[in-house]
């Protein structure tokens, strides 16, 4: 991948960039990670909360339907993925927006040379938003900044969402990881909150324990180096306070916790610790997020072709599960790999398979605000929902 003509806005810092991918306090563009504070986090949750119940019943989800059906979105995902590109598939339909995709650049005309850049121009003419997945990191960056000198010129441009690119960035992952957390610290929901009981049950046992994502031990296991996921949920995690994170990684420095993040998010307040197995932190975690070890990245060097054995000091067997605080939820971006034995499924704790799910309606609320209809949401949700007084406790 060629980025050389965008190479002087790419090093950049980030905080300089962030500007670029706003318009009038909104977001333009879904690059990265930083471009979220808490406000907008807290806005978000409960968008994807109304979205969900709206999504309940055929008169409510008929009206999300009918929110972006002049809307069209292509899907350009070069690089593995089912659920990002699922849940952004089911997202669009929700909202009533056609799709299209390509999944295999072979098929389409890169194969015959085209540059990336003119099939990303091209995306734009046809369609009024471009969801991408690329293994070059900086790619859906650098088409942010393509759509942006378009718009300068009066040019057609469309809205450019990072849905994984290279080893650094994840941001919706991360949005959806947050807004899973959000449910299960909010201890509201008999089916979010891992042992099924309220807030008040655990305090018996956690006298300590708070609501919230602030005043948390954060836990993660596995390819810390390379998992884009962990780099924008840290991040994200990062906007709460007094946080501490453990990183639990195989001591290998492709995996380890990268200095500059380790250093940013020291900047930013937490405090970070590193650990060379999980039996050191699964007791004192609040959360666990675990991963797999990312062995594509070095298929060419090993000439291996899938994953490797995973080493039991970074398996989370249900024997180390179990001597998890009661409440601690494991996470998982998925796909995994052996580090969550399926026993583990069973475990009140695993909110994996719902974390997942979460995808669908925070990719819907996300482009509900790219296309500003998220207030018609609030709206409708007020109207259908009135008779109850908390939205996140409202299910029917
Ligand atoms: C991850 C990804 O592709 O970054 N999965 C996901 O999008 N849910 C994690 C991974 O590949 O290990």
């Amino acid at each position: 991948m060629d980025l050389t003509a965008y190479e002087r806005r790419l090093s950049r810092p980030t905080r300089i960039k962030l500007p670029e991918f706003q318009r009038n306090g909104r977001l333009k563009h879904v690059i990265f990670a930083d471009q979220f504070d808490r406000p907008m986090l807290e806005n978000l949750d409960t968008l994807s909360n109304m979205v969900r119940e709206l999504a309940r019943d055929r008169e409510t989800q008929l009206f999300l339907r009918d929110l972006l059906p002049h809307k069209r979105a292509m899907l350009y995902f070069t690089q593995a993925s089912t659920r990002t590109f699922l849940s952004f598939t089911a997202a669009c339909q929700l909202l009533g927006m056609p799709i299209a995709e390509i999944r295999d650049p072979s098929v389409s005309s890169e194969y015959k040379g085209e540059s990336p850049f003119d099939s990303m121009r091209m995306f734009s003419s046809y369609f009024d938003l471009v969801v991408m997945r690329t293994a070059a990191a900086g790619f859906a960056e650098a088409c942010a900044y393509l759509m942006n000198d378009l718009d300068e010129f009066n040019e057609r441009h469309v809205p450019v969402v990072n849905g994984g690119s290279g080893a650094d960035e994840h941001p919706t992952q991360a949005l959806l990881d947050i807004h899973t957390i959000q449910r299960c610290f909010e201890f509201a929901s008999e089916r979010d909150s891992s042992k099924r009981t309220r807030f008040d049950d655990y305090r018996k046992t956690y006298p300590d324990l708070t609501r919230g994502l602030d005043s948390k031990v954060y836990g993660f296991c596995g390819d810390i180096g390379r998992g884009r996921t962990v780099h924008s949920l840290a991040t994200l995690l990062a906007l709460y306070s007094d946080v501490q994170m453990h990183f639990v990684s195989p001591p290998d420095d492709r995996m380890r916790l990268p200095g500059p993040m380790r250093e940013s998010l020291s900047a930013k307040g937490v405090k970070v610790f590193e650990h060379d197995s999980l039996a050191d932190i699964v007791e004192n975690v609040d959360l666990l997020y675990m991963t797999r070890i990312q062995w594509e990245h070095d298929k060419d060097n090993s000439g291996r072709s899938g994953p490797a054995a995973v080493d039991p000091n970074f398996v989370l067997t249900p024997e180390l599960a179990d001597r998890m605080k009661s409440y601690a939820p494991i996470l998982h971006p998925f796909p995994r790999n052996a580090e969550i034995p399926f026993e583990v499924d069973h475990n009140s704790r695993a909110m994996y398979f719902r974390e997942a799910r979460n995808g669908m309606w925070v990719r819907a609320a996300l482009l509900a605000h790219l296309f500003d209809v998220d207030g018609l949401i609030v709206s409708h949700h007020r109207e259908v929902f009135s008779h109850y007084h908390d939205y996140n406790t409202g299910s029917k």
